[in-house]
């Protein structure tokens, strides 16, 4: 276990026995030294560990955790077999109560940055293992051999799982049929690599095939049975091109908890990774709109949010991906939703709803990538909007725009912390904004 570098010329410490404090935001374990902190893998608070230094592949002085002397109070016995290789779960070693404190402090740590340290955060909802229930999974088939898993963390090469306790059951147990599926379906005797998608939708499973050559009989033919004998509701299949259906039994389609809509998830399309976690930001959400009867919904998805709006409030649906969209409109077209979904497709960033289209909003719901939406939170912090419900996926953008909005005059009230990716340094919020 070997990380973080000391500049190459800091003289290294002497070799200590130190106790790990905290986790930092990528989830290795923080202790002190002398020449400053060590970040330290797989360790959790309250470890003693002994601390070796010796030169990286760079020449770098590198402290390595030989040695974890005496377990801390922070530890907790990982529940995976694949637990260390496989990049997905490097916090399994620690308590829920550890894990829990980790994901606050994420975010407490990138509000504080900007100003906004004393924003008071809830107790974090964290979802339960056995429930994502959207896996990306990467394989490599030749000559029939086929490896089935995750990536190793900063690493192309791929662990090859048997079981995943973060995943809903109902995937794992496709796992053994997928592998054999893809030695028929990639058996040309050539290195192959692919990107499998597994989605369980409302009507079942839905399987999207990312690879590099164009679908052949065997595949199709190996699409059908495993899409009949497993009920999986649909195949695709993918290369560079618009994805093709390989199979379709049924559509698969999202209802974002309103038991009243039917929305189609175009293949290997986003939704929030856990049931669970969908329901703790649409709780959020739902309450900051109370009462509106305008809202906007931006960077909207497939409708995640604006769907369960519709129920209360006419919703302006704005994104940037054209079949995410078209997919929306044609099923809230087609859904029982008291209000109608008036979609829009749009660079947000580029040309951010300004403050006359924002106007008549009662509220503003905004759920942006991984960069943030800058452009779109200084339009909004020149606007009139009463409150603004902000999802985010990434503490350090949303930091950063929730200052652009506090500078307009936003009051940021509530903060509601999400882990939807049990046991990874990824972790989600809901806040909102009132003026
Ligand atoms: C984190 S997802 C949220 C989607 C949705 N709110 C949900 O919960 O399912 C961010 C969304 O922003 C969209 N997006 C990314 N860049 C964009 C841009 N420049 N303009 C508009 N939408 C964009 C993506 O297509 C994606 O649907």
């Amino acid at each position: 276990m070997t990380h973080k570098a000391a500049p190459s010329d800091t003289i290294a410490a002497p070799d200590a026995t130190v106790t790990v404090e905290r986790l930092g935001a990528q989830g290795d374990g923080v202790a002190r030294t002398d020449t400053g902190p060590v970040f330290l893998p797989f360790t959790a608070p309250g470890d003693r560990v002994r601390v070796t230094w010796a030169p990286d592949r760079k020449g770098r002085q590198t402290a390595s955790t030989a040695h974890i002397e005496t377990a801390g109070d922070g530890r907790a016995d990982p529940v995976c077999d694949h637990y260390g290789r496989c990049g997905g779960c490097r916090l399994q070693h620690v308590t829920d109560a550890v894990y829990a404190d980790f994901v606050r402090d994420k975010i407490h740590a990138a509000l504080s940055q900007h100003g906004l340290g004393d924003t008071p955060l809830a107790p974090p909802r964290i979802s339960p293992p056995g429930s994502r229930r959207r896996l990306v999974l990467a394989a490599r088939v030749r000559n029939r051999a086929v490896q089935l898993g995750f990536h190793e963390a900063r690493s192309h090469r791929i662990v090859a799982v048997e079981a995943c306790p973060v995943a809903r059951p109902a995937l794992v147990a496709l796992l053994p049929t997928i592998r054999a599926f893809l030695a028929d379906a990639l058996d040309d005797g050539r290195d192959q690599q692919a990107t499998l998608t597994l989605t369980e939708t409302d009507t079942g499973v839905d399987l999207t095939v990312t690879a590099a050559v164009d679908p052949g009989l065997a595949a199709r033919e190996a699409a059908a049975a495993l899409a009949e004998d497993h009920d999986l509701a649909a195949i695709n299949w993918t290369t560079d091109a618009a994805p093709e259906t390989l199979v379709r039994r049924r559509a698969p389609t999202m209802d974002f908890g309103t038991g009243a809509a039917e929305i189609p998830l175009p293949p290997a399309a986003f939704i929030q990774a856990t049931a669970e976690g969908e329901a703790a930001l649409r709780a959020v959400i739902a309450d900051a709109c109370a009462g509106a009867h305008r809202v906007a919904d931006l960077f909207c998805g497939l409708g995640t949010f604006a769907v369960p709006l519709a129920r209360s409030a006419g919703v302006r649906a704005v994104e940037g991906s054209r079949a995410l969209l078209d997919a929306l409109d044609t099923g809230a077209r087609r859904s029982r939703l008291r209000h109608p979904i008036q979609t829009e497709h749009r660079d947000l960033f580029r040309r951010p709803l300004l403050a006359a289209e924002l106007a008549p909003m009662d509220a503003v719901v905004i759920d942006p990538p991984r960069a943030g939406a800058k452009a779109q939170a200084e339009a909004l912090a020149a606007s009139t909007v009463p409150v603004i419900a902000a999802v985010s996926c990434n503490p350090a953008t949303f930091a950063r725009d929730a200052r652009v909005l506090v500078n307009g005059g936003y009051r940021l009230e509530r903060l509601q912390p999400v882990g939807q990716f049990l046991w990874s340094a990824h972790v989600e919020l809901a806040a909102v904004f009132r003026r």
